[in-house]
């Protein structure tokens, strides 16, 4: 099956779970396990959180994989760029990418997407991780978008 038919499918299947749900964290865990089964070189999936309590940090969401690091500041890694940048980051390697955080040593390439709630204000980032070097391109980076673009409309917890 094509990385697009893949995406198409299981848009839709997030799309129909989380409709009426009200809570932000019920909606990335269905994300996050739902990316988690449908490709097999997803090796982490999961969502840093903006902490409303810290100034310019993220805390660690709902994911599926190994254990990831439970905070990051806005100025580490490439979770940070992508919540400091506000835009999709994606690294081909993630050992050349300097301030990357490495919660597992198998992670060799990765996407970060932002996530937006209903008044535009970044709320979390979606983090894939995969032990394949380059395995993330446009098509991950428009798709993964999608998802999150509509992910935070009708929450209100
Ligand atoms: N890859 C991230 C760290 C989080 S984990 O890999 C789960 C980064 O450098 O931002």
């Amino acid at each position: 099956m094509k990385k697009t038919d893949i995406y198409a499918e299981i848009s839709a299947q997030i799309a129909a779970i989380i409709d009426n749900e009200p809570s932000a964290t019920a909606r990335y865990a269905t994300v996050s396990c739902v990316l988690s089964e449908a490709f097999e070189s997803f090796f982490w999936t999961g969502f840093y959180c903006v902490d409303p309590t810290r100034s310019r940090e993220l805390v660690i969401g709902p994911y599926q994989g190994s254990l990831g690091c439970l905070r990051i500041p806005f100025d580490k890694g490439v979770c940070g760029a992508c919540a400091t940048k506000e835009e999709t980051v994606i690294v081909d390697d993630v050992h050349a990418f300097e301030g990357h955080i490495a919660c597992d040593s198998r992670t060799n390439s990765e996407i970060v997407v932002p996530v937006f709630n209903a008044q535009g204000q970044l709320a979390a980032v979606l983090d894939v991780d995969s032990e394949a070097y380059a395995n993330f391109d446009m098509v991950d980076a428009e798709a993964l978008e999608t998802i999150c673009k509509t992910l935070l409309i009708g929450v209100t917890f």
